[in-house]
């Protein structure tokens, strides 16, 4: 009892939850089964919601040309699409997606910013989030320029599979899903992108003159 007394001011002070089950211990067997339930309902959000914004289980087959800066370069726009800029700024922002502000730095992105804080997107299962247009890391280098850098093959490139460029990079192969090592298995042969995202992001890249 004075475990549980203290666990329960040990919560108060640092506002974390206690199970149910901790803080009335079942008296009797029948109350087991109501006490479990209770705690269930209290249990953090299952493996399977890690996965929860429509992540695509396919990739788009696509040819490996010579690029002009890099090594590497897809000169065909995946699955022919055609990409939305705006979109793509979407994609770039959301937190379980791109996130690629939360590495780079994107003068024209800080701007915006100033007069939109944030950007409404909409993930490919239909849910809307607003994301953060404000907030950027310095992790990589600044996006700024970088369709002078680069041809907009070898930045479709890179949005697809970074490690082709730069073998060590930490930058995650959004259009990709397989050859991965521990994968979650709820995520397991899921991509970030579909090949309609993958146009977007390039379309918005290629606005960074
Ligand atoms: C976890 C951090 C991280 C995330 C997230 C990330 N990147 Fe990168 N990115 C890097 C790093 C680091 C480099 C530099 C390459 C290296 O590792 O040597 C880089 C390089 C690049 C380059 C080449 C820049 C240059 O001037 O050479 C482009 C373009 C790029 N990233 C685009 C993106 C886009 C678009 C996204 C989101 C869809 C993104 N990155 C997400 C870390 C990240």
């Amino acid at each position: 009892m004075v475990r549980i007394a203290m666990a329960v001011l040990a919560a108060a002070m640092f506002g974390f939850a206690i199970p149910a089950s901790a803080q009335t211990a079942p008296t009797a067997a029948k109350d087991a089964p109501a006490a479990a339930a209770k705690s269930e309902a209290k249990a953090p959000p299952k493996a399977k919601d890690r996965c929860q914004d429509g992540e695509p289980s396919e990739v788009a087959t696509y040819k490996i040309s010579k690029g002009e800066t890099l090594e590497k370069a897809i000169n065909e726009p995946l699955d022919g699409k055609t990409g939305d800029a705006d979109k793509g700024l979407g994609w770039m922002a959301h937190r379980r997606l791109g996130n690629c502000l939360a590495c780079h730095k994107i003068s024209k992105v800080l701007a915006m910013a100033e007069k939109t804080p944030s950007i409404k997107v909409t993930a490919l299962n239909g849910k809307t989030s607003s994301m953060p247009l404000g907030i950027h890391g310095e992790i990589g280098p600044p996006l700024d320029g970088v369709a002078n850098r680069y041809t907009e093959g070898e930045l479709r490139m890179l949005v697809v599979d970074p490690k082709t460029a730069f073998p060590d990079t930490i930058m995650p192969a959004f259009h990709k899903n397989s050859g991965f090592t521990r994968v979650h298995p709820d995520c397991q042969g899921l991509a970030i992108f579909n090949a309609q995202q993958v146009e977007d992001v390039v379309a918005f890249l290629k606005t960074l003159k």
